[in-house]
């Protein structure tokens, strides 16, 4: 199958191609790098012909609110109506876990929008639902230090390698259309503050990491299952304590 990755050089996308690749695919990286911008459209038609299946791994390059609630309500009505125009018969779009609850957190309804939108739009998809990856849990702590304390809410916590997310997108873009959505969480659920406490010790990082149920994440309060799954199901394979080992080679 011709499968294109739309953010195929970022952290996810790239891990994308070569499973997609390894596996007999013909995939094909599309992003700024290679001449594609889904906010302008550019480069979108001649990429997307006569490609099969559309794996959607963008990122918006800001997090202000206003900002990403654009980037990913252009990007993805672009990317939306030029799949149509080439017959592309599968959306796959990564998105987050508990993103369908309501939030007050403007990157969880930037995401939730983008999500409307690929339901609404009437084409065949499947949407990833992932934790924050190990590789994202140093920006958490920087985003909520102060001095030199780390204040995090002591809410569930489930986070998994971008390794295993990809395995799960690249598997999910082979398959047929779920209309649905699948989740990947790690393997260990532990509490925020704590997990990412293990982080900042292995690294030897002198910051202390303080937990209060009032602390925000990314603008937004916390509840108890905001973060993780509320059903069982499959999960990544790493454990955080192998991914430390291995990240720090
Ligand atoms: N971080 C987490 O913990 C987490 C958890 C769950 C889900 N997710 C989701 O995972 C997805 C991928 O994240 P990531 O960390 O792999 O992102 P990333 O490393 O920042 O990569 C983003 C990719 O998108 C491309 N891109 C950005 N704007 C574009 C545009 N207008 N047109 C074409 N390509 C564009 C970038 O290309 P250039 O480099 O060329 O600009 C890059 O290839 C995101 O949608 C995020 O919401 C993240």
């Amino acid at each position: 199958m011709k499968i294109v990755v739309i953010g195929g050089t970022g952290l996810i996308g790239s891990k994308v191609i070569t499973r997609l690749t390894e596996h007999g695919h013909e995939a094909v990286a599309a992003s700024h790098n290679t001449g594609v911008n889904t906010i302008t459209g550019e480069g979108l038609a001649d990429v997307l012909a006569g490609a099969d299946v559309v794996v959607d791994v963008t990122n918006s390059p800001s997090f202000e609110a206003k900002a990403v609630l654009d980037f990913f309500t252009t990007s993805t009505t672009n990317l939306l109506a030029a799949e149509k125009d080439a017959g592309v018969g599968h959306h796959v779009a990564l998105s987050i876990v508990g993103v369908e609850r309501p939030s007050e957190g403007a990157y969880f309804i930037a995401k939730a929008a983008q999500e409307k939108l690929i339901r609404d739009s009437g084409a065949p998809y499947s949407i990833v639902h992932a934790t924050q990856f190990f590789e994202f849990m140093g920006a958490i702590a920087d985003t909520a230090t102060d001095g030199d304390t780390v204040t995090l809410p002591p809410v569930s916590f489930q986070p998994v390698a971008a390794d295993d997310v990809a395995s799960a997108v690249a598997r999910t873009a082979a398959g047929t259309p779920l209309n649905g959505t699948v989740d990947i969480p790690g393997p260990e659920r532990g509490r925020f503050d704590e997990m990412v406490g293990r982080v900042l010790a292995f690294r030897n990082d002198p910051r202390a990491v303080v937990a209060d149920p009032d602390a925000p994440y990314f603008g937004a309060r916390m509840d108890e299952t905001t973060l993780v799954p509320v059903t069982d199901g499959p999960t990544g394979e790493t454990i955080l304590a192998a991914w430390l080992e291995a990240s720090a080679k």
